[in-house]
């Protein structure tokens, strides 16, 4: 069975009179790099939060990990990490970058629990995976946006997910640091976890075959394999010089 399975799903935001996704399908196995292009509203962000229950499901059968993501939202998202698009930590937030990592295990430990052992093992690796050792004492609001985007990243690794999604995570990061974490989703997927990425910039794209999904009006336009080095072509290709579909 796929660890996502969407079939036939339309989904719509409370008040929102128009379905935004509409009939959509998308099968996702274990160890597949999926990135999801489109222009902008083409509904990237909306196909994230469909797959872990946060906007509802209208219509059509979503599966996710095995779970009816229509009755059990809750477990697909303590199985599902996501970084979610464009947040920000108020400055004054009163917790470490070490303690939101630690966040990402709460699904697992409850929120009564102390850490144990294994809990503070998996907090440290996320932070030396992500490279952010010299920030983990910082608190989280007096960091820039890319660093509190890797924070982020290490608080979803440090979950220990099924499934990774990401929407736009690199938009404050530059190249180097782009191609580094790109690196560490890179052996997720070899490990059989299978990656979403919502991106825009294609360059610095692992050298592993690319599930690619581009999006437009709340369909998917275009669903296929190719590699890396072909995505920004077949982007344009399908959205016109202008990435507009
Ligand atoms: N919370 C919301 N309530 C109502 N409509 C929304 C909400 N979020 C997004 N939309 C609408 O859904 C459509 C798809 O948005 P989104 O999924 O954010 O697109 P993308 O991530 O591709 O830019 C847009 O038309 C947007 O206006
Ligand atoms: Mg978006």
């Amino acid at each position: 069975m796929s660890i996502i399975d969407l079939e036939g799903i339309y989904t719509a935001y409370e008040g929102g009179s128009e379905p935004v996704i509409r009939d959509l399908s998308l099968m996702v196995d274990r160890g597949e790099y999926v990135v999801v292009g489109g222009p902008n509203s083409a509904g990237k962000t909306t196909l994230l939060e469909s797959i872990n229950g946060l906007v509802k499901i209208t219509h059509g059968r979503a599966s996710v990990c095995g779970l009816d993501v229509r009755r059990l939202g809750p477990e697909v998202r303590r199985r599902v990490g996501y970084v979610i698009q464009n947040f920000y930590f108020d400055p004054f937030t009163p917790f470490t970058a070490r303690e939101v990592v630690m966040m990402g295990r709460f699904g697992r430990l409850g929120l009564l629990s102390r850490p144990k052992e294994s809990d503070y093992d998996a907090v440290q690796r996320a932070i030396s995976l992500v490279g952010i050792e010299d920030l983990a004492h910082k608190t989280i609001g007096t960091l820039s946006g890319g660093q509190q985007q890797k924070v982020m990243i290490a608080h979803n690794i440090a979950k220990e997910s099924e499934v990774m999604m990401l929407d736009e995570p690199f938009s404050n990061l530059d190249f180097q640091a782009r191609e580094f974490l790109q690196d560490v989703f890179k052996r997720m997927v070899q490990q059989g976890i299978p990656v979403l990425m919502v991106a825009h910039a294609f360059d610095g794209l692992p050298d592993i075959p690319i599930h690619l999904v581009v999006m437009n009006r709340g369909r998917i336009i275009c669903d296929l394999s190719c590699q890396a080095e072909e995505v920004e072509e077949i982007i344009r290709d399908e959205c016109g010089v202008e990435g507009r579909c």
